[in-house]
């Protein structure tokens, strides 16, 4: 049980942790006391975070992380930055070789790992392929799976036959590292968290000069043959996917997007 209970050392009875989830409950009017009625405990972490005194106990859940301006956090990032960030974000299709250090993988996978998912379930895997001919075994089984579909065939046929005289791994643009994430479940809810924490990864990355692209195009490949997924060596049920790497283009400008209307907003 990961949340132990409050270090009464510590705590002054503040009752902030009553305001964080009912868990907690004041015993005889005074001590408040932790009891994990039928496991409601999803491992959220807000006690531990709203706690001013640092008195929640806990194990097993990694570590909280006190920094300037958690506590107000329009000062870490002002709304202006954080468009600027999401409008750099591109999809990126060209890269030079050179592998990512595995310190700058991780980084991205940590900032994976702080998405939040539905219910704080957490059921999602991550993964890595970062050799050159296992991923252009992958990229020809997705091809060779997507033209067996009439539809996909009148679309992306002649795309392919275009990318095959420019990359090597046409389905993934000859990006040094494919990263997939996948769960067991088979929950609507599940694709929302692959899509969050795919977000979050590529977002990162853009953070340390590393460029990402979405491949929507794996997903339905191993949606029509599961026998694909044995390729990236993943199983599960949902999977997202997106590659990664040293970009080797340069945008100048953001491109444009039409503001979409909002029904409902007041002018
Ligand atoms: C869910 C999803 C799946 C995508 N799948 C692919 C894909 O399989 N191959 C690809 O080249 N781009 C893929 N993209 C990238 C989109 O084409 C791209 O986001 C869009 O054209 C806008 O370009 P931008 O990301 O540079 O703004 C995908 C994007 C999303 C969000
Ligand atoms: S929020 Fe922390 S200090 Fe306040 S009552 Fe709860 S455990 Fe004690
Ligand atoms: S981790 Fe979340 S659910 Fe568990 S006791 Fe703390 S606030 Fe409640």
């Amino acid at each position: 049980m990961p949340i132990l209970g409050i270090d009464y050392e510590k705590c002054i009875n503040c009752g902030t942790c009553l305001t964080a989830c009912p868990l907690f409950r004041r015993k005889n009017k005074n001590k408040i006391i932790f009891r994990n009625i039928q496991n409601f405990c999803n491992l959220c972490g807000h006690c531990i975070g709203k706690c001013p005194e640092d008195a929640i106990l806990y194990e097993d859940m990694g570590e909280a992380l006190a920094y300037e301006d958690i506590d107000k956090t329009e000062n870490i990032a002002d709304y202006d930055t954080v468009l600027k960030i999401l409008r750099a974000n591109r999809s990126i299709r060209l890269y030079k070789k050179q592998k990512v250090p595995t310190d700058f993988l991780k980084k991205v996978f940590e900032a994976m790992s702080h998405a939040p998912t539905g219910g704080n379930m957490r059921s999602e895997r991550f993964s890595i392929l970062s050799d050159k001919e296992k991923i252009k075994q992958l990229s020809n089984a997705v091809i060779e799976e997507l033209l067996k579909d009439p539809q996909m065939s009148a679309r992306y046929k002649m795309l392919f036959s275009i990318l095959e005289k420019t990359y090597y791994s046409p389905v993934f643009f000859d990006a040094p590292h494919v990263i997939f994430v996948s769960s067991s479940l088979n929950w609507a809810s599940v694709s929302n968290n692959i899509g969050i924490i795919i977000t979050y990864g590529r977002l990162a990355a853009q953070a340390l000069g590393l460029g990402t692209c979405w491949n929507g195009l794996v997903q339905v490949a191993m949606l029509n043959n599961p026998e694909i997924k044995k390729l990236a060596g993943i199983r599960g049920k949902r999977i997202g996917c997106f590659i990664i790497g040293y970009p080797d283009e340069i945008y100048h400008r953001s491109p444009p997007r039409s503001i979409k209307k909002v029904a409902g907003l007041e002018e």
